[in-house]
C-alpha cells in the first residue's frame, strides 16, 4: 500500500526525512527539521508571490483552473448566476448553505435596515477633490467606518461579527453611490428601503430630480456580475483581507485593505485598463498591429491571462452572455467589436495559446459597466461591491481556524553582512 508520505534525502548531510502528505500538501514547517551543518535554522520553502503555497484550508470556493470550474460552497457558478440573487449568494458564502425563505427574508431585512451611513461620512467624502479616484475614496471611507463602530473591535463575539457583516453589506453600496455622485457633482441620494439591494444601489447612483426609471434587464445584469465576482478564493485582495485581519484588527480596516489591493491594475483595476487599451487601439484594423506589439513585449493584453485559470475563465463565458443582454438594451458599442476581434486573433495566436492565456472576467465586464453608464474609473468599485461577501466570509473563516496565527512570512536575506556605521564626514 502506497503511503501518504514524502521521503527527502538531504545530500548535504546524507540524512533522510519522511514528511506526511495531507490534502496534496506537505507542511512547510515540517521542512524546519531539515538542518545542514552548524547553526542552520532549518530548511524553508522559497515561494515569491505564493505561486505554489496554500496559505489556509478553506471550505468556501473551489476552483479548478485547468478545467475552468468555479463553485461557491459546492454550487456551480453557472447555476448561481442563473438562479440566485446577490444577497442569496452572499448568505451562501457567509453561512455555508443556501438560505431558507425565512432566513433570506431576515438577511434582506437586516441589510435593508442598515443602509444609511452617518452624515459625518458624507461630510468627509465631500472633502475629497472633485477628481478623486473612486477607489481611493472607497477605501478611505470603509477604513474610516471603523471609527464610527468601535464595537467592531470585538471580533471574538459572533453577534458582533454578524452586525458588522450586515453593516458592511448594507453601507458599501451607499458609500459607493456617494462616491459616484461626488465625481459627477450631483447631490447625494439617500437609500430607499422600499427597493431591493440592486434597485436601491442603482437608484442612489442614477436618480435625478427624484426620478429614475429602472431597467430590469440592466439591473439583473449588474446583479449577475456581482454574483460572478462574489468570491475567488485566495486572490490578492482576499489574501490582503486575511493577512491584515490576522492581526485581529476590526473588519472595516481589513476590508479596506482588500479594497486597496483590488485597486491595482493587475487585479481589480484590469477592466479599467481593458477599456483604456480598447480606446488606444481605436479600431479593428489596428488589432493585428497591437497584438504584435504585445508579443514583442510592449505591454500586455489586458483582460487576458490569469494566475489560476489556464483555460477560459468560466466567469468570462457567463459575462459574454450578459453582454449580449445589455447591448440589446443599450445598443452596440464600437469597442465591443475591437474586443471581439482581439479575442478572435489572440485565441488563434501561438503566443497566447502556448502560454494558455484566455479572456478573464475583466475582459468584457468593463464594456458592460460602461454601457450601463458607469465611468471607467468606477468599474473597480463595482468589483468591490461584488467581492465584499467573499472578503467577509474569508475573514470569518480565518478567525475561526485554530491553525491560523498572525500572518508573518519569512525571507531570504540577500543584503550586506554586518558592517560598522560610517560617520557622515567620512562617507565619500
Ligand atoms: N498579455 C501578454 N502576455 C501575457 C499576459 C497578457 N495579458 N499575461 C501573461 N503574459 C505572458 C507573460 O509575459 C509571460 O510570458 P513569458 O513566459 O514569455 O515571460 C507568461 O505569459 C506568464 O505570465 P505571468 O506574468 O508569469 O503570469 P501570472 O500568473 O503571474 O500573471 C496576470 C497573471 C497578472 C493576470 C497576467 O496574466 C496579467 O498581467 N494579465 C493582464 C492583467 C489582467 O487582466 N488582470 C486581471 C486578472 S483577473 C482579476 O484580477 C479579476
Amino acid at each position: 500500500m502506497a503511503e501518504d508520505t514524502l521521503t527527502i534525502t538531504d545530500n548535504r548531510t546524507g540524512h533522510e526525512y519522511t514528511l506526511p502528505i495531507a490534502d496534496g500538501t506537505i507542511r512547510a514547517s515540517d521542512l524546519q527539521q531539515i538542518r545542514g551543518e552548524g547553526d542552520d535554522a532549518g530548511l524553508m520553502a522559497y515561494d515569491p508571490a505564493y505561486l505554489n503555497t496554500a496559505s489556509c484550508r478553506s471550505a468556501i470556493t473551489y476552483i479548478d483552473g485547468d478545467a475552468g470550474i468555479l463553485r461557491y460552497r459546492g454550487y456551480p457558478i453557472e447555476q448561481l448566476a442563473e438562479e440566485a440573487t446577490f444577497l442569496e449568494t452572499a448568505f451562501l458564502l457567509l453561512e455555508g448553505e443556501l438560505p431558507t425563505a425565512e432566513q433570506l427574508h431576515r438577511w434582506e431585512e437586516d441589510v435593508r435596515y442598515h443602509t444609511y451611513v452617518h452624515t459625518n461620512v458624507q461630510k468627509f467624502l465631500e472633502g475629497f477633490r472633485y477628481d478623486a479616484h473612486p477607489m481611493g475614496m472607497l477605501l478611505g471611507a470603509v477604513g474610516a467606518l471603523s471609527t464610527f463602530y468601535p464595537d467592531a473591535k470585538e471580533i471574538g463575539d459572533p453577534d458582533g461579527r454578524y452586525l458588522q457583516r450586515v453593516r458592511l453589506m448594507a453601507k458599501l453600496p451607499t458609500i459607493a453611490a456617494y462616491v459616484f455622485r461626488h465625481a459627477h457633482g450631483l447631490p447625494y441620494v439617500l437609500p430607499r428601503n422600499d427597493l431591493d439591494y440592486i434597485g436601491n444601489f442603482v437608484n442612489m447612483t442614477f436618480e435625478i430630480g427624484g426620478r429614475h426609471e429602472p431597467n430590469p434587464v440592466l439591473q439583473r445584469a449588474l446583479e449577475i456580475l456581482l454574483v460572478l465576482h462574489a468570491d475567488h478564493e485566495q486572490n490578492c485582495s482576499t489574501s490582503a483581507v486575511r493577512g491584515v485581519g490576522s492581526s485581529h484588527v476590526d473588519p472595516f480596516s481589513a476590508v479596506s485593505a482588500g479594497i486597496a489591493a483590488l485597486y491595482g491594475p493587475l487585479h481589480g483595476g484590469a477592466n479599467e485598463a481593458v477599456l483604456r487599451m480598447l480606446d488606444q487601439i481605436g479600431s479593428t484594423e489596428n488589432v493585428p498591429g497591437f497584438i504584435e506589439e504585445v508579443k514583442g513585449g510592449k505591454g500586455r493584453l489586458m483582460g487576458f491571462g490569469h494566475r489560476v485559470y489556464k483555460s477560459y475563465d468560466p466567469r468570462a463565458k457567463l459575462i459574454k452572455r450578459v453582454a449580449d443582454d445589455v447591448f440589446e438594451q443599450t445598443g452596440l458599442n464600437p469597442k465591443l467589436e475591437i474586443a471581439l476581434e482581439l479575442e478572435r486573433i489572440a485565441l488563434e495566436d501561438e503566443y497566447f495559446v502556448s502560454r494558455r492565456l484566455y479572456p478573464n472576467v475583466d475582459f468584457y465586464s468593463g464594456l458592460i459597466y460602461q454601457a450601463m453608464g458607469y465611468p471607467t474609473d468606477y468599474f473597480t468599485v463595482l468589483f468591490a461591491l461584488g467581492r465584499l461577501p467573499g472578503w467577509i466570509a474569508q475573514w470569518e473563516e480565518m478567525l475561526g481556524d485554530p491553525e491560523q496565527k498572525i500572518s508573518r512570512p519569512r525571507q531570504v536575506y540577500i543584503g550586506e553582512p554586518e558592517r560598522p556605521y560610517v560617520p557622515r564626514a567620512e562617507r565619500s
